[in-house]
């Protein structure tokens, strides 16, 4: 069973496109909402969230746990992997093929301000930065307006426009999605951004390292599953919106 946790609705961006590669499996997802967001709260809180739900994970069954938050990788993963024997998949800031594929020369990344302070995205920003300029911008509202199911319409476009606007002024013509929420807001991104920017979103590479690991972990299964996708989903607060986007990704 693969366990999937998030501060709420927006890992289940990354749970659509592991279905997509790994339909037959079982899951089991937590959206840690009571908690939401994320974005500002401490290292420390975030690790002890982080033991809280794999400790629950665990209990559940499950074998491996992709943890589906930008932000809750850059600030807890390496701990989890300390402590626990199982195997943890986190979220790669998708830099790289930004940079690489970039004609403008610019790339802007929207994160939370946690995520833009890691490690992980600094080490990674530096090893690109010399080729590329990086700018960066917190998606500020993003996480609050998917955590409502407020997908699109004129004030989610407001809202979204003020932390994507000074990116595309600098010249981005890459737009790499470093939040796992910000993909239920891809369409008004698309839109505002035009057609010649590219939005760049880690989970498809996220779902493929997934698999990798499991196949060499001989997790696969071996028998086939059921046809509708086998998943539970738990959340620490009211579950009504994560249940609703969930509809959404499997339909
Ligand atoms: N979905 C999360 C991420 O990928 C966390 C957003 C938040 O809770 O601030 O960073």
């Amino acid at each position: 069973m693969i366990g999937i946790f998030d501060s709420g609705s927006g890992g289940l961006s990354v749970l659509r496109e592991i279905l997509k590669i790994l339909p037959e499996e079982k899951y089991f997802y937590y959206a840690d909402n009571a908690f939401c967001p994320y974005g500002e709260k401490t290292p420390e809180f975030i690790q002890s969230r982080g033991r809280e739900i794999t400790d629950f994970l665990l209990g559940k069954g499950a074998d491996i746990i992709v943890v589906a938050c930008n932000t809750a990788t850059a600030a807890a993963i390496a701990t989890l992997r300390k402590e626990y024997p199982v195997k943890f998949i986190g979220m790669e800031p998708a830099v790289k093929p930004a940079a690489l594929s970039s004609e403008s020369g610019v790339i802007g990344v929207l994160a939370t301000a946690g995520t833009l302070k890691g490690s992980k995205y600094l080490t990674t920003k530096g090893l690109y930065e010399d080729n590329v300029k990086i700018v960066e911008h917190v998606g500020k509202g993003f996480v609050e307006l998917v955590e409502s199911g407020e997908l699109d319409g004129p004030q989610t476009e407001k809202v979204v426009r003020e932390s994507l606007q000074p990116l595309l002024d600098e010249g981005a013509d890459r737009i790499v999605l470093g939040c796992t929420h910000y993909p239920f807001l891809r369409e008004v991104i698309q839109r505002i951004a035009g057609p010649s920017v590219q939005v760049i979103d880690p989970a498809p590479a996220v779902a493929r390292h997934l698999k990798d690991v499991m196949t060499e972990e001989a997790l696969i299964k071996e028998d086939g599953g059921p046809e509708i996708p086998d998943i539970q989903l738990v959340a620490s607060g009211d579950d009504s919106s994560a249940r609703s986007l969930l509809e959404r990704i499997i339909r």
